[in-house]
């Protein structure tokens, strides 16, 4: 779209990857950039865990398939359709040389005595790893590093942290699979902005 900073323009969701590893400190520039966004009263809520070894990568995908499987069971899909879903979903993470888990703490918010504000707060929260991720796509997309988030962990954030044994109080919401792209892999046809569909004056 005219006028649109190019740099935000060319970071797209990149799912194919080439296997070669990508240095830790080359990660650790995107987790510096995405530790950059802004965060309620100064409170960076957000803790980063990096995951570039094999089996942790697979212990991550089996703890959230697990739970993805029983969730399934519930919704009453087929078990062949479990097994195609959640052996796609595996593959996808396995097959990226990193993945950068995004957690959320509550070390630094605000508590309040009512349900209403405290939701209020970690949606604050929430948002902030929101911009964190973009910073930290952004700064994949400039160190020509390909990236996609993955949703998986927010609908299994204990499961997550378990598969790694992270901290009781880091819980898992964003995964960003991280990688050198996989040069036959072509990103959909962004379809074009509808501005006047999505924006209104006020
Ligand atoms: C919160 C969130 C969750 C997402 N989850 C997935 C996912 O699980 N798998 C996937 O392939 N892409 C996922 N995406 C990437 C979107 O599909 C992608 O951003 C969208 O299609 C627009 O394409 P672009 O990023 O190339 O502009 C997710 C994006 C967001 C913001």
């Amino acid at each position: 779209m005219a006028g649109v900073p190019a740099f935000i323009e060319a970071r797209r969701s990149i799912r194919a990857f080439r296997p070669d590893p990508v240095p830790r400190v080359d990660l650790d520039r995107l987790v510096a950039a995405a530790c950059l966004a802004p965060a309620p009263h100064h409170s960076r809520p957000w803790r980063w865990v990096v995951v570039d070894s094999p089996d942790r990568k697979a212990a991550l995908g089996r703890g959230m398939g697990d739970r993805w499987r029983r969730d399934l069971e519930g919704d009453g899909v087929t078990t062949a359709r479990i097994d195609e879903l959640i052996g796609a979903s595996h593959r996808k993470l396995t097959g990226a040389p990193a993945l950068v888990l995004g957690c959320l703490t509550w070390e630094g918010l605000d508590r309040y005595p009512d349900e209403e504000r405290q939701r209020a707060e970690w949606g604050m929260a929430l948002l902030s790893l929101g911009a964190a991720v973009e910073n930290l796509m952004l700064a994949a997309a400039a160190a020509d590093l390909a990236s996609c988030w993955v949703a998986a962990p927010i609908f299994c954030p204990a499961e997550a942290r378990d598969a790694l044994d992270l901290p009781d109080d880091w819980l898992p919401h964003a995964l960003v699979l991280v990688g050198r792209p996989d040069p036959a892999y072509t990103a959909p046809m962004r379809p074009p902005v509808p501005l006047d569909d999505l924006r209104a004056f006020a």
